[in-house]
């Protein structure tokens, strides 16, 4: 979840670095730096804090270079510090590197590098790489990496500068993302599209083992044992707009308002007035058609939308379908499925080392893989081979939201085009049920513009509420996983103490928690089969001194008895209920964060995409 970005080409390159960090710091940001061929030698600048940090220290300098690498961290091994920043560089200064991910065997190659007599400055993994580089025979730097990289294990994106080859960046992709931008008379690298916009949109995603040598006028991409490989460049989607704030205070806040427009994209072309048309299966659709269970794993946001999800292929598809964390399935030391399982794993970012881990574990023991993305080209997407793009749009902010809503959407079309294709629908619902669901699936974006519109009543909510310790999210049934997601939310960015629970589980000792200091959020849709029973839990709280704030259904005069505070959505098929329940919650936490002044975009200790196990 570091971010790194390198430029060659005919352009002074210290702007283009620290423009690029900037648009990185959101992966990552307790320290930065930048090493660029300085003409004879490399100039190393690095600083602990924010980017903002390390303008303040290069603000009088003069730079005259063409060539560099950067990098914002955010720290795996040793403490965020000016000396644990990277870039890192070897004994005599003349290579330097910057490295996203972990070397697993780094203690191991440390002191055998000290043993042969090299001097250690920081506490991180990454240094090594540098020393070991320097250490390595070899009549060219891309041979020289190539060899240093044989002995690393780990996940890794690397980039390498040496001023004895001033002309040339030596890019490693093992497990950690990285992207070629290829430009006129100049060249870039990064670990995310957003550093490369307003640059080149011509990419060319490398892939795991795959050592890139980039030049201003050429590149040519090898793999560890040195064979040429052919890659195919693509053209990145996004622009440079979707990548800015566009007026709003925060990323987050953006992102939540960019809900209508980012399911109406996930949707387009694909839901239609009698079916749901979904290209990114066709030729592996029949793994799914003659699966008899569906294995769903993710982590964190993600992982709720496969809570609902299950659901959904329940209902729709008639499938079995289990939940699992991607990081316990890794864990567990051999999970047993039934036969003809198919797992769906569900990830924004594309790229988080859990579920990419959980993917390779189950493809080894042979059974098919599809994803749920945001991502083109990430690695998730690419490993699974099959699936279906969320188009959310670049999502900045790192507490997930348009990602959730649009993935909740990707599920139910998935689900409803399996149960279409295989006939279990029109054994189980009507024509008219069938086509009356579509049209309530594209009524969806205008009534999360109808919620947007409470955002001043929400917003006054969060007044009253900003100051607790503790929240509770009650949900039942497809609503409990809403109930998780707007306890994670207010959580990541408020750091209050939040939990979501099943409802019905309070009375199993958790209403102990409830006093007049606790507020708890119930997500009570009134045309859900366990409406009545939620309204009976809300009784248990009020009886107890509890303050409840319901999101009800609009038209529902009946919770007004029973709740302190409501916030009504439109009313929706009890199927799609979690997406609009879920739109107010995410603003209440985004309130709330910034009422408590936290940075919203940018949570203490997070990252927008763990890339690390
Ligand atoms: C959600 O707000 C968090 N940022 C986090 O839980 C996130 O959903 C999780 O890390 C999974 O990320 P992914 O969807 O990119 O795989």
């Amino acid at each position: 979840m570091c971010g790194i970005i390198g430029y060659i080409g005919k352009k002074q390159v210290v702007p283009i670095l620290i423009k690029g960090l900037e648009s990185l710091e959101y992966r990552g940001y307790d320290s930065a730096g930048f090493v660029i061929q300085d003409g004879k030698n490399i100039k190393v600048i690095k600083k602990a804090g924010k980017i903002k940090e390390l303008k303040k220290k290069i603000a009088k300098e003069k730079f005259n270079s063409h060539s560099g690498i950067a990098h914002t961290r955010w720290a795996t091994h040793g403490k965020p510090s000016e000396i644990n920043a990277h870039p890192h560089s070897d004994c005599n200064n003349k290579i330097s590197i910057v490295h996203n991910g972990i070397i697993e065997n780094y203690r191991f190659l440390k002191t055998k590098l000290i043993k042969k007599g090299h001097r250690f400055l920081s506490e991180t993994d990454s240094e090594i790489i540098a020393h070991l580089i320097e250490e390595m025979p070899g009549k060219t730097l891309l041979e020289k990496v190539q060899l240093a990289t044989k002995k690393l294990k780990g996940a890794y994106g690397i980039l390498v500068i040496s001023s004895d080859y001033p002309k040339e960046i030596i890019v490693v992709r093992n497990g950690s993302p990285i992207l070629l931008g290829l430009g006129k008379k100049e060249n870039f690298v990064a670990s995310d599209a957003a550093a490369l916009l307003g640059y080149t949109k011509k990419v060319i995603y490398l892939e795991d083992g795959q050592i890139a040598q980039l030049k201003a006028n050429s590149y040519q991409i090898i793999d560890f044992s040195k064979k040429i490989v052919k890659s195919k460049i693509n053209e990145i989607d996004w622009s440079l707009g979707e990548i800015e704030k566009c007026g709003y205070d925060h990323f987050m806040l953006k992102e939540i308002h960019e809900q209508p427009q980012s399911i109406r994209d996930t949707i387009a072309g694909r839901v239609r007035e009698n079916n749901v048309k979904l290209g990114g299966l066709r030729n592996r659709f029949d793994e799914l058609l003659n699966a008899e269970n569906i294995i769903l794993s993710a982590c964190g946001t993600s992982w709720h939308a496969c809570l609902i999800g299950e659901i959904f292929f329940e209902i729709l598809a008639g499938k079995a379908a289990e939940v699992n964390y991607a990081s316990e399935l890794v864990s567990t030391v051999k999970p047993k499925f039934p036969p003809h399982s198919t797992m769906l794993v569900i990830s924004q970012s594309g790229e988080t080392k859990d579920t990419d881990l959980a993917i390779q574990k189950m493809q080894a023991e042979n059974m098919s893989v599809f994803g749920i993305c945001n991502v083109v080209g990430s690695t998730i997407a690419r490993r699974c081979g099959a699936g279906i793009y969320t188009h959310a749009g670049p999502e900045i902010g790192v507490a997930s939201t348009k990602a959730f809503t649009t993935q909740i959407m990707a599920l139910a079309m998935m689900a409803f085009n399996l149960g279409d294709k295989d006939g279990f629908l029109d054994q189980n619902f009507s024509k008219k049920w069938q086509k009356g669901f579509l049209k309530e699936i594209i009524k969806i974006p205008e009534q999360i513009e109808e919620i947007l519109k409470t955002d001043k009543e929400i917003k006054k909510l969060a007044k009253l509420f900003y100051k607790k310790n503790n929240f509770l999210f009650l949900g039942r049934g497809i609503n409990f996983p809403v109930a998780l997601e707007g306890a994670l939310k207010l959580k990541e960015i408020s750091y209050i103490h939040a939990e979501g629970y099943p409802a019905a589980e309070m009375k199993h000792g958790p209403i102990a928690l409830i006093d007049e200091n606790i507020p708890v959020v119930f997500i009570a849709p009134k045309n859900d089969a366990v409406y009545s029973k939620i309204c009976s839990n809300i009784e248990e709280v009020k009886a107890r001194g509890g303050i409840v704030i319901a999101v009800a259904t609009k038209g529902d005069r009946y919770i007004k008895k029973i709740a302190d505070h409501i916030i009504y959505v439109p009313e929706t098929s009890w199927l799609l209920t979690p997406i609009l329940n879920t739109i107010p919650l995410q603003l209440l936490a985004y309130y709330i964060a910034v009422l408590k002044g936290c940075n919203v975009d940018q949570p203490r200790n997070l990252a927008k995409s763990v890339t690390v196990e």
